[in-house]
């Protein structure tokens, strides 16, 4: 099946199954391998990229019905919010493994975008989807603040 997707600012058109998720064509096909695999069912959050600016998880997401949507991987981020959480996330060396970060990055920019001065609980609401096996969760909330700071600045 033919489509057109819209990723990144870009137009690919991709051969895909109905039914196909959105994560295998952006990793497999479109080779943009930022976008993780962990668990495959909406548990995770290591999938998380941005539709029309929310995030979502792409494990579960058909590719079929993103056709039209603006999609938004972690090589694309270009904000201010992206640019405060990813300095925020340099300053305060979050990343231990790595695995999991471009989803709480994905899920970090999306939280700030709706709502630029998230209370800790509406921080750790928010994130609660996205796990982080090497639990940098402390590192993760504190960079959130301070990217809330940075932005206000
Ligand atoms: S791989 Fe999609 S949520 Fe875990
Ligand atoms: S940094 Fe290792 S899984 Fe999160």
């Amino acid at each position: 099946m033919a489509l057109s997707l819209k990723l990144n600012g870009k137009t690919h058109e991709v051969d895909a199954e109905p039914g196909t998720p959105l994560l295998w064509v952006i990793r497999d096909e479109l080779k943009l391998t930022g976008t993780k695999f962990g668990c495959g069912v909406a548990a995770c959050g290591a999938c998380t990229v941005h539709l029309d600016g929310e995030p979502v998880r792409s494990c579960q997401t058909f590719v079929e019905d993103v056709e039209g949507a603006e999609i938004t991987t972690i090589e694309g981020l270009n904000s201010n919010v992206a640019e405060a959480v990813q300095a925020a996330w340099v300053e305060l060396d979050v990343v231990q493994c790595g695995y999991c970060q471009s989803g709480q990055v994905m899920s970090a920019v999306g939280l700030l975008t709706d709502n630029p001065k998230p209370t800790v609980e509406e921080i750790d609401d928010y994130m609660n989807g996205n796990a982080c096996r090497c639990a940098t969760y402390q590192r993760i909330r504190a960079a959130i603040q301070r990217a809330s700071d940075m932005m206000e600045a």
